[in-house]
């Protein structure tokens, strides 16, 4: 896997060499937070692939003037900290220095041209059907946005004459009416950037899809629909990521008929790809793990695999391994620990809604009867059972929310990173240590503070732990 680090997004001189080895532990150790791209991307390789087989695909088809694929969108989710972001800004760094991640699905290198992405980190520019289509002409071939507008223009007369019959009013006159809206940007777009315009294929991330709004007719959902349609036969490629409900947004807006794999939930690293994140991030860094290595492991372990847990583990390592000089031997690894257990509380406190705050006890119950091969509908029951049983509990943290039921607070948990549904339809809690913490919070409180930590999160049995080798297997990196 080639390297990808966080020092291209930092203002520097203009002769300034990039720092590498120590000196830019010592910055990433300095300025990193839970929202920094990692500095070392590991793993994702069949998603990674599978996107840039399509984007290379869709080349070839203009290239060929042939039509392109429809359904070609695609959608990955997983609970906050699971690395939708990162993947996304990955993407996007890799591709703008000019290269392909992965190779052919024959091994041999990619030879179209690597896409250039277009990422939307809140729905503020999609939700303006115009405004998109303009920055979106404008970064295929800069400059062209300014003739957006006179060939909008121009494409609703063309669109109102050749429609001009059924204007008269009534169901007819909104349907049309309707269809000019949906077709007059993009149709603009493909009129602005004649096919020699195009250098590159394009893919138009968006992150946090679930929050895209969620009307039918809204501009997000007419452009979203074109582009999977592949309408106007452009190179484009959208990818979607966000929470698990994204899925349930996209079917909102008329998203459908995705292929088979099209759709993945976003997991925690399985064993090769932590492998390969402590190779990468050690080499990046000129680190040598020494006699130490087996304490390093174990401190990456304890991170579940979780992304957003590694890099609270990694970040407190980089600030005692800098603090050491560099010196492997003086860096306390107890330390270490006990800094990222504190991370960890502080993401789980994060993830609790009131809700699930004030239902407490039902929500350990639950959690505590997972078995990681339940379907959704397995798992509404179990909660309208549990809820059932505790009918007449005095608490109310045994109760349901009031005015919910349990398909409601299935959602809820959904929302929030404590369930997650996998590829193949089954529920679990993605990250095994948070379903640890939820069973263990009713009496969390009670815990004197300087107990707390002692919270091994290993008591439930792992019962979601897969290694998803198959996904790794032959993963296609240069
Ligand atoms: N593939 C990865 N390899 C290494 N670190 C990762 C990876 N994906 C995410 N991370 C780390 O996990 C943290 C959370 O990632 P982020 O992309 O913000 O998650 P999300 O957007 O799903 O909430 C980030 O600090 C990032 O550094
Ligand atoms: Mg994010």
């Amino acid at each position: 896997m080639n390297m990808t680090n966080i020092f291209g997004f930092r203002k520097k001189g203009l002769n300034e060499p990039e720092p590498t080895g120590f000196e830019a532990l010592k910055i990433y150790a300095e300025e990193s937070d839970d929202k920094t791209p990692p500095p070392f991307f590991a793993g994702r390789h069949h998603i990674i692939s599978d996107i840039e087989d399509i984007c290379a695909d869709s080349w070839k088809r203009r290239r060929d003037f042939r039509t392109q694929k429809k359904a070609a969108t695609r959608l990955f989710y997983g609970a906050p900290g699971a690395g939708k972001t990162s993947t996304l800004k990955y993407l996007e760094a890799k591709w703008n220095t000019g290269s392909y991640i992965t190779s052919n699905k024959d091994g041999t290198p990619r030879s179209e041209p690597a896409p250039m992405m277009l990422c939307l980190e809140d729905d503020g520019l999609i939700t303006n059907n115009f405004l998109f289509c303009k920055v979106l002409a404008d970064l295929v071939a800069p400059g062209s946005g300014k003739h957006m507008f006179s060939t909008s223009q121009k494409s609703r007369r063309v669109f109102g004459q050749f429609n001009q019959p059924l204007l008269s009013g009534g169901r007819e006159h909104k349907v049309v009416e309707q269809t000019i809206q949906e077709q007059i940007s993009m149709h603009a777009v493909a009129q602005a950037l004649p096919h020699q315009l195009w250098q590159r294929p394009l893919v138009i991330g968006i992150d946090e899809t679930q929050n895209l709004p969620e009307a039918f007719d809204s501009d997000a959902g007419k452009l979203l629909r074109q582009l999977h349609a592949a309408k106007h036969n452009l190179p484009i490629t959208v990818v979607l990521a966000g929470l698990s409900d994204s899925k349930k947004r996209a079917g909102q807006l008329g998203l459908t008929r995705f292929p088979g794999g099209a759709i993945r939930s976003l997991e925690r690293l399985n064993s090769n790809e932590l492998t390969e994140l402590k190779k990468g991030f050690c080499e990046m860094f000129d680190i040598e793990l020494g006699p130490c290595e087996y304490e390093f492991d174990e401190m990456l372990a304890a991170a579940d695999g979780w992304p957003s847990h590694l890099q609270n583990t990694l970040k407190p390592f980089a600030q005692l391994y800098v603090e050491a000089g560099g010196d492997i031997e003086q860096v306390d690894f107890m330390e270490v620990e006990h800094e990222s257990q504190l991370a960890r509380q502080g993401y789980y406190h994060s993830r609790m809604s009131t809700d699930m705050a004030t239902t407490d006890f039902l929500l350990a119950a639950v959690m505590r009867r997972l078995t990681g091969r339940q379907s959704s509908r397995d798992v509404i029951d179990l909660i309208e059972s549990e809820a059932q049983n505790r009918m007449n509990a005095p608490s109310i943290g045994e109760h349901l929310p009031d005015g919910k039921t349990a398909i409601d607070f299935f959602d809820e948990l959904i929302h929030h990173g404590a369930l997650q549904e996998r590829d193949d339809g089954t529920v679990h809690c993605p990250i095994p240590s948070f379903r640890q913490f939820l069973i263990e919070y009713p009496t969390l409180l009670e815990t004197p503070a300087c107990l707390r930590e002692a919270f091994g999160y290993d008591q439930v049995p792992d019962v979601e732990y897969q290694d998803y080798l198959g996904q790794s297997e032959n993963p296609r990196i240069h």
